[in-house]
């Protein structure tokens, strides 16, 4: 693996080493070691067109828990305001000696530009591009699941895929990078997901993806799912037209009170209610579904930091086909 740009590119066995790396890599923060030397002198670079929270703050401490060199990259307050490019920006920075270019950009497409190019000589690994996708995100969701369910069975999580479980992925799928990351790593793994928006927040060609697709959130439920994953509606990726009213959003769409409650009369005790944040309370989720002992919106944060750690790792240490555990010395 040169770079990390789609959940497209992951074979089961790709898939399934991220996982596994991930969980050597929390269970070495589990026994409280806050460094490991494993990309000594090595330099990450994080270049952020578009603003986060967790996936650049995740990939920075995920970097600096390697012990790698981070250089953070914002575009705003940059030259990108002057109208330098993107191959000049990522070229001034990969000066710098950049081993790694971790790319949020509002444009789909741009880190798959970066890699294939000579432009710079670094692993890419995307952090969200456009509408396009969010792999990083599709693997800690998956890693958040695979943990919660393996732990329900008194089963390791090492090896496992997601075989037979029910997903359900409701909201904006329309302008959802996450969506699509989850899409195709979730089949890879072997679940069932089920996508539920509104008729005018679903993309052309929806059809061709390898899923179920509904218009009904309450008939999925009732169908049974494991896994409910809200999605952010992005307001800022969208005009009016596209969208119900926010009041018919929230009562069709939305994952309230209401449904919180069914979950118990329709018999599904242990589904968890999952959401990449940055959360809308109130509209595509309620406080009180967020908030629940069912959701699993804080674990999924955490999580990205293992996960980013064994993307890094396993793009920057070289041999991929090895299992991280010998390979990590802790301080
Ligand atoms: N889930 C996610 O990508 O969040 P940020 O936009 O805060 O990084």
């Amino acid at each position: 693996m040169r770079h990390l740009l789609s959940t497209q590119d992951l074979g089961l066995s790709d898939a399934v080493r991220i996982l596994d790396t991930a969980e050597e890599m929390a269970a070495v923060g589990e026994r409280e070691v806050k460094k490991l030397p494993a990309l000594r002198g090595r330099t990450v670079v994080n270049l952020f067109f578009e603003d986060s929270t967790r996936t650049r703050i995740s990939f920075e401490a995920a970097a600096k828990r390697l012990s790698a060199d981070v250089i953070n990259f914002a575009a705003k307050g940059s030259s990108v305001s002057k109208g330098e490019s993107l191959k000049d920006t990522a070229q001034t920075l990969a000066a710098m000696g950049a081993d790694a270019v971790v790319i949020r950009h509002w444009a789909s497409g741009a880190p798959h530009r970066l890699a294939a190019t000579d432009w710079i000589d670094a692993a890419v690994i995307n952090a969200g591009d456009g509408t396009h996708e969010h792999p990083t995100q599709a693997l800690l969701d998956a890693f958040t699941m695979r943990r919660h369910w393996s732990r329900l069975a008194g089963t390791p999580s090492a090896g496992a895929d997601l075989t037979g479980m029910r997903i359900a992925i409701a909201g904006d799928v329309l302008h959802s990078r996450v969506a699509r990351s989850n899409v195709w790593l979730l089949r890879t793994l072997g679940a069932h997901v089920t996508l539920v928006a509104p008729p005018t927040l679903l993309p052309i060609g929806v059809d061709a993806w390898p899923c179920e697709v509904s218009y009904d959130l309450d008939a999925t439920l009732a169908k049974g799912v494991d896994a409910m994953m809200m999605l952010r509606v992005q307001g800022e990726r969208m005009n009016a037209s596209f969208f119900p009213t926010a009041r018919e959003y929230s009562r069709r769409w939305g994952f309230d009170d209401n449904r919180l409650r069914a979950l118990d009369s329709l018999g599904l005790k242990d589904t968890i209610i999952m959401h990449p944040g940055p959360m809308n309370r109130g509209l595509e989720i309620s406080s009180a579904a967020a908030d629940s002992p069912r959701s699993t919106v804080l674990a999924q944060v955490r999580n990205g930091v293992s996960i980013r750690m064994a993307a890094l790792y396993l793009l920057l240490s070289g041999d991929t086909r090895e299992p991280a555990a010998p390979a990590i010395a802790a301080h």
